[in-house]
């Protein structure tokens, strides 16, 4: 069986840890490859609501095995609360897996993220103050801290020491805060060592093995396409790939494993933190969908920006994903409106783009040039096929179809594990 990779299509949170967790008896590896605690995925299973950020969504369901690889980056405290706090709820965590490759988030780079976030004043990124970018940063600048090196405490306090040289300089110098000790971040770090110990293992060899014996793999991303740090909206993205190419550097699958590509797209768009939003909505509609939406950030509780859906990024998502199958969730938040506007091109400055500019500042500019679509004011929580929804639910589906060019083969109509509607089988069809 040939591996799946699960993306999200516009800026995250269209529901990919509900799409993951539908899946979840059918698959026997979920493997999370990019990001760390910056995800926030809400899973509702039996009225039960659980907000997941560090551990991949499969971890709810019982015989999967998740999976943290090489291209995640781990703040042990937030896995060890994490893992307790599904324990206390009865899930059974004991068969993640943590990769020794994968890189932690030291408390200083904690800090970093946040100081320089507030010294960038207006210019800031609206990150998400985890730590995530700063430790992306030590990645590819070598001074990264990695899960296999707590378990020689000679060689941590040595990479400790190097990174902290140049920390320090920074947080005092620059950013006027107090410096930081070796020995607090060494006893932070080392204080998990015994704990994870017995999860840790090659991952890019068990799963190898994994696609072998013919098991099914499913990687998934966090954040989305346009939060990807090469194809997103740089700078104001997040500092890993979050495209489906990542689950190859990520996770250690090679691409020629991987033959379904499945993109999560809201059914209209939000965006936590700043940066270009052409469909953004700044007035009472906006408003209004945010509340039905309940969209309200599930790692910050910030309230997420809104907008109506755009197919330019759809096509977008299609085109850099190689999307096999949408999915198109939150259906179900479009049922009051009595018009639904899709953008499907961008004006730039008199100028028509199809596809999304490739130009920082185009983009900023992008002015939605929208179609109108009837709405079809009629509750559809509880349609389970695609022809019991009603006429103008089934033509809006029908026309992002047709505009993105891929097909929607599941979708969402309430949190619920059973709230979809499947149009294919997103494993064989
Ligand atoms: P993720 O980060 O992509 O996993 O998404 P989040 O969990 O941050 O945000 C998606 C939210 O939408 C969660 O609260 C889900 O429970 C909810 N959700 C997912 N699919 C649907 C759907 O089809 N309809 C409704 N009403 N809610 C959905
Ligand atoms: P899931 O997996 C939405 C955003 C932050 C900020 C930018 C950089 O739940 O879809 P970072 O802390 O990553 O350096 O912040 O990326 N961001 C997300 N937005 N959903 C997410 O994850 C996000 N993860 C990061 O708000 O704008
Ligand atoms: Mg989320």
């Amino acid at each position: 069986m040939p591996a799946i990779v699960l993306v999200g299509a516009q800026w995250g949170d269209e529901g990919k840890g509900k799409a993951t967790d539908l899946l979840g008896s059918r698959i026997d590896y979920v493997v999370k490859f990019n990001g760390g605690n910056n995800a926030g995925h809400t899973v509702v299973v039996g009225g039960e609501k659980y907000a997941l950020h560090l551990l991949p969504s499969g971890i709810l369901t019982p015989g999967v095995t998740p999976v943290i690889a090489n291209g995640v980056v781990v703040d042990l405290g937030v896995l060890f609360e994490e893992l307790d706090a599904l324990e206390a709820r009865g899930v059974d965590t004991s068969k993640l897996v943590v990769s020794s490759n994968a890189h932690l988030i030291p408390r200083y780079n904690k800090v970093i993220d946040q100081v320089s976030e507030r010294f960038l004043g207006q210019r800031k990124i609206g990150t998400t103050g985890r730590g995530i970018g700063p430790t992306y940063a030590d990645k590819m600048n070598r001074i990264g801290i990695r899960v296999q090196d707590i378990f020689d405490e000679s060689i941590l306090r040595q990479k400790v020491e190097a990174a902290l040289e140049l920390k320090n300089q920074l947080l005092v110098k620059t950013y006027n805060r107090r410096a930081i000790e070796v020995d607090e971040v060494v006893e932070d770090l080392l204080q998990y060592a015994e704990r994870l110990r017995p999860m840790v293992a090659d991952t890019s060899l068990l799963l190898s093995k994994a696609l072998d014996a013919d098991e099914v793999v499913l990687c998934e991303a966090g954040q989305a396409t346009l939060l990807d740090v090469d194809h997103g909206t740089y700078p104001y993205v997040t500092s890993s790939n979050a495209i489906s190419a990542g689950a190859c550097t990520g996770a250690g699958i090679p691409p020629t494993r991987i033959d379904r590509v499945i993109a999560i797209l809201k059914a209209f768009t939000t965006r936590v933190g700043e940066g270009p939003f052409p469909t953004e909505l700044h007035d009472e509609v906006g408003d209004t969908l945010r509340e039905i939406g309940h969209e309200f950030g599930t790692t910050t509780g910030r309230p997420r920006r809104v907008g109506w859906l755009d197919v330019v990024i759809g096509r977008y998502a299609a085109r850099v994903n190689g999307v096999t199958d949408f999915v198109v969730t939150k259906l179900d938040n479009l049922d009051t409106f009595d018009e639904i506007p899709v953008c499907v091109a961008y004006e730039v400055d008199g100028k028509r783009f199809d596809e999304m500019p490739e130009n920082q500042t185009d983009f900023h500019h992008a002015k939605p040039v929208y179609e109108m679509l009837p709405g079809w004011n009629a509750d559809i929580t509880g349609c389970r096929t695609f022809e019991e929804l009603p006429e103008n639910a089934q033509r809006y589906i029908e026309f992002v179809e047709q505009q993105i060019g891929a097909r929607v083969s599941v979708i969402g109509v309430g949190p619920g594990r059973d709230e979809v509607i499947v149009r294919h089988d997103l494993l064989n069809d």
